[in-house]
C-alpha cells in the first residue's frame, strides 16, 4: 500500500473514477473469489458516521437460500422494470434510440438476474431506530466497491431491487432484524466495453458563494461529453 499518491496513479485513479459506469452485461465468467475479496476490501476501507463501521455485505452464492434469493430479487427487478417501461413508455421508441437500447438492456439485465456472477447486498446495522439519512453510512462503501471493481476490470451496478421484498429475504437469510438493506449490487466481467460516464456540465453543478452562480474558474478535461439527467450511457 502507497501511502503517497501523485503522477501516473494519480491519473489512474480518475481514469477509474471517470469511467466507473454501471454495468449490466457481464461475461459468463466467475469471478475468483481473490478478486471479489479485493474488491469488498476496498468497500471496508469507506468512511461512515462516528466511524461505527455498521455496513455488512451479503453474498448469495450457491446455497439454496442465496439462489431462493436471487430467485426472489430477480422476479422482483423484472415486475419493477415492467411496471416502469409501461409507465414511462420504455418499449415504445425507434429501434436505434439510446432509449430504445437503454429499455433491451434493462430488460436483459432484470430477465439475467439471477444467473449474474456476483450479487450481493449492502446491509446496515442500524444504530439506533430507522433514520432518512442512514444511508449515507452504506452508499460510501458502495461506491468504493465499484471503483475497486472497475479497477480490476470488472464492472457493477448499484440498485434498489431488493425493494419489496427485504422481509422474504430477512426471512430467507437470517437478517436480523434492525438490519437494513441498503442496496443490491450485482457485479462481473463486462461483456460490453466501459467507456466513459456522462453527467451534467460541471458549471451546471458547481456553485460558488450563492445557489445557482456558477464557479467561473470550473473546467473540465478536453473532450467532455455530456448527457442530461435521466439519460445514461450505458
Ligand atoms: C440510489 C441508486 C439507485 C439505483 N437503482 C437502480 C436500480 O434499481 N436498477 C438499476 O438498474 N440501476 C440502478 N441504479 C443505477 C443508475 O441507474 C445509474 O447509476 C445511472 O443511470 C447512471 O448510469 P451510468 O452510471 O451508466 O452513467 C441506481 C443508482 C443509485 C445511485
Amino acid at each position: 500500500v502507497t501511502a503517497s499518491i501523485g503522477g501516473a496513479s494519480a491519473r489512474a485513479a480518475l481514469d477509474v473514477i471517470a469511467t466507473t459506469r454501471s454495468i449490466r452485461r457481464y461475461l459468463d465468467r466467475p469471478v475468483e473469489p481473490a478478486v471479489l475479496s479485493e474488491i469488498l476490501f476496498a468497500a471496508s476501507r469507506a468512511p461512515s458516521g462516528s466511524n461505527r463501521q455498521l455496513a455488512r455485505f451479503l453474498i448469495l452464492g450457491a446455497t439454496p437460500e442465496a439462489r431462493e434469493a436471487r430467485l426472489l430479487i430477480a422476479g422482483n427487478a423484472r415486475a419493477t422494470w415492467a411496471a416502469k417501461a409501461e409507465r414511462d413508455a420504455y418499449d415504445l421508441g425507434a429501434a436505434a434510440s439510446p432509449k430504445e437500447r437503454l429499455a433491451r438492456t434493462m430488460r436483459e439485465y432484470v430477465e439475467g438476474l439471477a444467473d449474474v456472477p456476483v450479487l450481493l447486498l449492502a446491509c446496515l446495522i442500524r444504530p439506533g431506530a430507522p433514520a432518512s439519512d442512514e444511508g449515507a453510512s452504506v452508499y460510501p462503501a458502495c461506491q468504493n466497491l465499484l471503483l475497486a471493481a472497475r479497477a480490476l476490470g470488472l464492472g457493477g451496478v448499484l440498485t434498489r431491487w431488493h425493494r419489496g421484498v427485504e422481509l422474504q429475504l430477512a426471512d430467507l437469510l437470517g437478517i436480523p432484524a434492525g438490519v437494513a438493506i441498503h442496496a443490491t449490487i450485482s457485479l462481473g466481467y463486462p461483456a460490453g466495453r466501459h467507456g466513459p460516464v456522462r453527467r451534467i456540465p460541471l458549471r451546471d453543478a458547481v456553485f460558488e458563494g450563492r445557489w445557482g452562480r456558477p464557479a467561473e474558474w470550473i473546467s473540465e478535461p478536453a473532450g467532455t461529453r455530456h448527457a442530461g439527467s435521466g439519460q445514461t450511457s450505458g
